[in-house]
């Protein structure tokens, strides 16, 4: 599982790319592509997604016969990098070429030195009259952001503020190629130099993930936070046989950002998708509404173990530990989006399929992350509940999770897609 795990993220070096490869293991699966511009030809039984802006998808597989909720999971596409600006080429020291970038989300600055780095994304070419996207992955080593060496700053163990303007341009060659990025960019994308109108273009590690550890007992690879649960969920979707609800399955882009986007966990996406499946049912608004007070969110974002240097970030209680299962996160102020109701009810399915599970909750005086749960759920108002596979160093180049605990996000979630709900007031029952 480990294997195939770091195999996807590898082949996923952008929200892009990660998409793409989801779509092509969902049409695989058997689901059919709809497109939001045209209509939803929908059927019971059957399996589809949609994508909007190629960087944020939702999978959806339909009953055989009229249903009365959805069992929806999410995780996110996105991961903390550099983007490459419009106009990348920027002359160093007289003699250097590199790369004019800028921050998106929240990297730690000193993972991102000295190793070496590429860029992908996407680019907008111009055939005739037409605007094409197509993804590029420049398969080589391009780029590399250099320390200074400790004899020049005698204070870069002393916690250094790094200035993204300065500090972190990757050096691509010598200064004559100060303009030849956009003709790498290009023989990478099989196109023409000057038929590149736009780009999305990030910086990513060169690195493969690995196993690693006297026992093997852990992962590490670039963009586990979130593509471990991406792939998780998705795996969990593929091996289930569904139940009496349709299944969900969203990755949405820009949870780094804020998710503030058309594509993120803030926008309609999933609105639109839910109800214009349901109106392509031939319900209205109100069976919509019915549906979704019987329906159940699981936002599926990493979680931070205990960690081994520092064990006085986490909580008394609650310190999830890697290759411990699957992590659900409290937090009184609703940043995640669990309470009792939706911790039992998941808690009861990873019971049923026979995954451990821990609980996060941040310590009562350091404000934790946010996530996808409550951005989406003010869109979409399900329960919900916030869950994570346990992890080191998030957002670092390089973060490391547990070697058992990806297997079992699988198995908690196509026990998930097996199950539905029923509701009456206080009474949740889980149907198998
Ligand atoms: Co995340």
């Amino acid at each position: 599982m480990n294997e195939k795990l770091l195999d996807f993220i590898y082949r996923s070096p952008s929200p892009f790319h990660a998409v793409e490869n989801c779509a092509n293991e969902l049409r695989e699966a058997g689901y059919t592509e709809l497109y939001e511009n045209s209509g939803f030809d929908v059927s019971y039984g059957g399996k589809y997604f949609v994508r909007r802006n190629m960087s944020s998808l939702i999978a959806f597989r339909l009953p055989e016969k009229s249903f009365d909720g959805f069992m929806i999971m999410a995780a996110h596409s996105d991961s903390p990098s550099f983007k490459i600006k419009e106009k990348p080429g920027v002359k160093a020291a007289g003699i250097y070429a590199q790369l004019n970038t800028e921050k998106y989300g929240g990297m730690i600055c000193s993972s991102w030195m000295d190793r070496p780095l590429s860029a992908a994304g996407r680019v907008i070419v111009k055939n005739g009259g037409r605007l094409e996207t197509k993804l590029v992955n420049i398969d080589k080593d391009l780029l590399l952001i250099p320390n200074v060496a400790i004899h020049m700053d005698r204070s870069v163990n002393e916690g250094k503020n790094y200035n993204a303007n300065i500090d972190m341009l990757p050096l691509m060659g010598s200064e004559k190629l100060a303009d030849g990025f956009e003709a790498i960019v290009a023989n990478w994308a099989g196109c023409e130099k000057d038929s590149i109108v736009s780009t999305d273009l990030f910086l990513y590690p060169r690195c493969k993930g690995r196993v690693w550890g006297a026992e093997d007992e852990y992962i590490c690879s670039p963009r586990l936070d979130d593509l471990q649960c991406v792939f998780g969920c998705m795996q969990g979707l593929v091996n289930s046989k569904g139940s009496d609800s349709a299944s969900v399955f969203c990755v949405f882009d820009n949870e780094e950002v804020g998710s503030g986007t058309k594509q993120g966990a803030d926008s309609s996406f999933l609105e639109d998708v839910l109800f214009r499946c349901c109106e392509a049912l031939g319900k209205n608004s109100s069976e919509y509404r019915r549906m979704l007070a019987n329906s159940f969110m699981v936002s599926a974002d990493n979680a931070h173990a205990v960690h081994p240097n520092h064990p006085e970030y986490a909580d008394r209680n609650d310190r999830p530990e890697m290759n411990k299962g699957i992590v659900i996160k409290f937090n009184a102020n609703q940043r995640y989006t669990t309470d009792a109701v939706s911790a039992a009810v998941f808690g009861e399915i990873c019971n049923r399929a026979g995954v451990p599970t821990q609980r996060l909750s941040n310590r009562a005086d350091i404000q934790g992350g946010s996530t996808l749960g409550n951005i989406s759920s003010s869109h979409v108002a399900v329960n919900s509940v916030d869950i994570g596979l346990p992890q080191l160093a998030m957002h670092s180049v390089m973060e490391t999770a547990g070697a058992k605990d990806t297997e079992y996000l699988v198995k908690a979630a196509e026990k998930f897609y097996d199950s539905s709900l029923e509701i009456h007031g206080g009474i949740v029952e889980i149907k198998a």
